[in-house]
């Protein structure tokens, strides 16, 4: 039998997920490095599923960064390997997810990605839970940098400014966070980093302005449902100031 859920005072309404540690993990048993990302991937698995039972509204992993091409091509061809899977197997978890209120969503750039990713892709997010039904988001960052997702939108915006749609002294910061993947979705309260690395490694930049941090020596396919219960007590007793006292 399952343990009961804990009970948490405040949980964050957008978690952000670094998941790095997968190549020390395998390292470390003298297996490749593509071992240790499969365990990741499963642990990506357990841990969005263990959000959505707690109801955290929005949570963001980092899967796979603009920067992470620059790895040996075998790495860079296991984790889509990986990915495919997941994808793959999304009609499996599809009543579970509903049931649960689970919807996938994919940001990133998708130009890079090939074109069966981006049509699975789609597929899948068509599979989750939907409108009141949706109890927690979970963003896989595919293809992603929060540098690139900034420039995207400064672009559209100077785009719109040029054709006279778009007076400069109107642009706000809700009309960068529209050109955004994560437009409507709240700023990310609280990012974990699990493998004694303590950097941002540009993960959703605008979006983390007042992020709270919290990091861990776990690697990440050792990362369990407690560890994320620790991340979310640690959260729980922060004073948030938003630059005020
Ligand atoms: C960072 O660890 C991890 C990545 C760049 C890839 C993360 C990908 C997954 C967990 C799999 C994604 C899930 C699915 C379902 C596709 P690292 O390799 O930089 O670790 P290291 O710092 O120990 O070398």
């Amino acid at each position: 039998m399952s343990s009961p859920l804990p009970d948490f005072s405040v949980l964050p309404k957008h978690l952000g997920i670094i998941m790095d540690g997968n190549g020390r993990w395998a390292k470390k048993r003298g297996l490749p490095r593509t071992e240790g990302h499969k365990r990741g991937a499963q642990t990506f698995e357990d841990i969005s599923s263990y959000c959505a039972d707690l109801g955290i509204p929005y949570v963001t992993f980092y899967a796979f960064s603009t920067e992470n091409w620059s790895r040996p091509p075998e790495e860079v061809s296991a984790i889509m390997a990986l990915l495919r899977d997941y994808l793959g197997r999304a009609e499996s978890r599809k009543e579970e997810n509903k049931k649960k209120g689970f919807a996938l969503r994919f940001i990133g750039n998708p130009d890079d990605l090939d074109e069966d990713i981006v049509a699975a892709e789609k597929h899948v997010e068509g599979l989750g839970a939907t409108g009141e039904g949706i109890r927690t988001v979970v963003n896989m960052a595919i293809n992603y940098g929060g540098r690139q997702e900034i420039l995207h939108s400064v672009r559209d915006i100077a785009r719109r400014v040029r054709s006279g749609e778009l007076d400069p002294g109107d642009i706000s910061e809700d009309t960068v966070s529209s050109g955004l993947y994560t437009y409507g979705q709240p700023d990310v309260d609280l990012i974990i980093r699990p493998s004694g690395e303590q950097r941002l490694s540009n993960f959703l930049l605008w979006q983390s302005a007042y992020a709270e941090f919290w990091y861990s020596d776990v690697l990440w396919p050792d990362f369990t449902e407690r560890d994320l219960d620790e991340a979310l007590r640690s959260y729980e007793q922060r004073h948030r100031r938003f630059g005020g006292v």
